[in-house]
């Protein structure tokens, strides 16, 4: 195993870690090879090694995620954003965390389109996003909105983020969410004006439950994984993604890369790739087959 790193891709064996079996069920889930629990887990590390004195919080997007009375526990000011209360809010974004997390005496519910922080510059010891920058537009909108959240950090501030990664290169979109190449995921950090703490790492282990299979079948399945997934539109018309996770600071740490390849990663997901697919042609429709 691994050491642990709070940049990096999602990976089956993550969900091995007794910190992240514990995290998981802290929010009252047991670990089922998800990356919407890789993604708590991750961040409740994060907020325990790298901010645990962090007092002023805020969070970009969160809906009304379970992990929000466990970041913010032990802080003075925890002020989460998102489309709170508007038409073109999600389904998250209907909860309103006040009614969810009523023993929260340190709670503010701030209604905040991202791509126009109206918080104070330099108010915030540890922001975080989960899985919700990708939303706000095109690349440009998501380097500008991070950037934006980036100003809210004091000087010793950390931002976790975390969002989807495309692991098959090139350009890939649905309606709602840009999967985000390394590439963009480059210039998104080397633009936002911050410096990561560790470099990116990109590792997939050839543990079975990394088998990619289309990304819908979790929803109704969920004995199957959902760590890389397949996603796509249009018969053979689609990606090989996961989430991916890194931590921006203000202060220059001395990370100059920004990725940390594995070269084999290329050739385990073919192989993952394959096996997926034999799956995947007799649990999905014609229209995800690749
Ligand atoms: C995939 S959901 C993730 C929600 C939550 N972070 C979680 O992990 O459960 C994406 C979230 O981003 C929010 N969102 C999308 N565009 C946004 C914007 N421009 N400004 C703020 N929030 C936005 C949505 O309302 C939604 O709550």
């Amino acid at each position: 195993m691994q050491s642990w790193t709070p940049c990096k891709n999602a990976d089956a064996l993550d969900f091995f870690r007794p910190e992240f079996v514990e995290h998981i069920r802290a929010v009252k889930e047991e670990p089922r090879m998800h990356c919407k629990q890789w993604e708590y887990a991750q961040l409740l590390e994060v907020r325990r090694q790298l901010a645990p004195e962090a007092k002023r919080l805020v969070g970009l997007g969160c809906g009304c995620e379970p992990t929000i009375p466990l970041v913010g526990a032990g802080a003075e000011r925890v002020t989460v954003t998102d489309l709170y209360n508007r038409d073109d809010a999600w389904d998250v974004a209907r909860r309103d965390p006040r009614a969810a997390f009523p023993e929260m005496d340190n709670l503010e519910v701030h209604t905040m389109d991202m791509t126009r922080v109206d918080l104070p510059k330099k108010s915030a010891d540890f922001v975080w996003s989960l899985c919700a920058v990708e939303h706000v537009g095109e690349l440009p909108d998501i380097i500008d909105a991070v950037r934006q959240a980036g100003e809210l950090l004091d000087d010793d501030g950390v931002m976790f983020i975390s969002t989807e990664l495309n692991l098959s290169g090139g350009r890939y979109r649905t309606k709602g969410t840009l999967f985000l190449s390394p590439a963009m995921i480059e210039e998104l950090v080397r633009s936002s004006g911050l410096h990561l703490v560790a470099p990116i790492e990109l590792k997939i282990s050839d543990h079975p439950m990394n088998t990619p299979v289309w990304s819908g079948l979790s929803f109704t399945h969920d004995a199957l994984p959902h760590v890389i997934y397949r996603v796509q539109r249009r018969p053979f018309d689609g990606i090989y993604g996961t989430v991916v996770s890194f931590v921006l600071g203000r202060r220059d740490r001395g990370v100059r890369e920004i990725w940390d390849v594995d070269p084999d990663h290329a050739s385990i997901l073919r192989k993952l790739g394959d096996k997926g697919r034999k799956i995947n042609r007799r649990m999905s429709p014609i229209k995800r087959w690749w």
